[in-house]
């Protein structure tokens, strides 16, 4: 069985995606990392993550780079989503990620582009949303705790940004698939986002995956 979520930046997909593929006993993939690994790479060899070439040549990254946690910041993230803009980039990352999708069992992925370009067969797709605010918020709660120093305008200004390069570019842009559930998750707690997610999958699936059925 393969799942698929999409979603815009801190919608909660992350956690969601997480929690289904522990519900349902599947691997799980967080194809965010293979565009912050090239990010990263782009940045470390002192190159530019808008050139097309410097962005190809970083995909060839080691795979240790992808538990290195200096990937999940925000200024790594921002990375991401420019080196993610390039056609030749999402294509040096398609096989790893359809291989893995692919696998005996099926998969769980999250991304921009699953339901769509990555898994388009996929059994269950999920677009999980949530207003920008919301969106903003728990971003700045989360980098308050970690103790780094925030700006609620500027990470507003920063997810607004990412929204639309994410949304509006021309290859495989961040939109729901037109089979895909959609998951708002503006007013949930996380828990009860995770329990409509589980909820959405077997509604698609009859249930036939899941080991804990309420
Ligand atoms: O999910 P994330 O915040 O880690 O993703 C970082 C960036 O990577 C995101 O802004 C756009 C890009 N991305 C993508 O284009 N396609 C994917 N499947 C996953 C991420």
């Amino acid at each position: 069985m393969i799942i698929a979520v999409d979603g815009p930046t801190a919608s909660g997909k992350g956690t969601i995606s997480k929690r289904l593929a522990k519900h349902f006993g599947l691997p799980f993939l967080d194809t965010g990392l293979l565009y912050r690994a090239v990010g990263w790479t782009v940045h470390q060899r002192g190159g530019n993550a808008d050139n097309s070439a410097d962005a190809l040549a970083a995909c060839a990254f080691d795979d240790d780079l992808l538990d290195n946690p200096e990937l999940r910041s925000e200024a790594v993230g921002g990375l991401a989503s420019r080196v993610s803009v390039h056609p030749e980039v999402r294509q040096a990352l398609d096989k790893r990620q359809k291989d893995f999708a692919g696998q005996p069992g099926g998969a769980v992925l999250d991304g921009r582009d699953i339901g769509t370009v990555i898994a388009p067969d996929a059994d269950a797709k999920l677009f999980v949303t949530a207003s920008s605010n919301a969106r903003a918020v728990r971003r700045f709660e989360e980098m308050k705790r970690r103790g780094e120093q925030v700006d609620f305008d500027d990470i507003l200004t920063d997810i607004l940004r990412r929204d639309d390069r994410d949304q509006n570019r021309a290859a495989a842009p961040l939109k729901p698939a037109a089979d895909a559930d959609l998951l708002d998750t503006t007013n949930l707690t996380i828990d009860a986002a995770i329990q409509q997610a589980i909820a959405l999958v077997n509604a698609k699936t009859s249930g036939r995956r899941d080991k804990d059925p309420a």
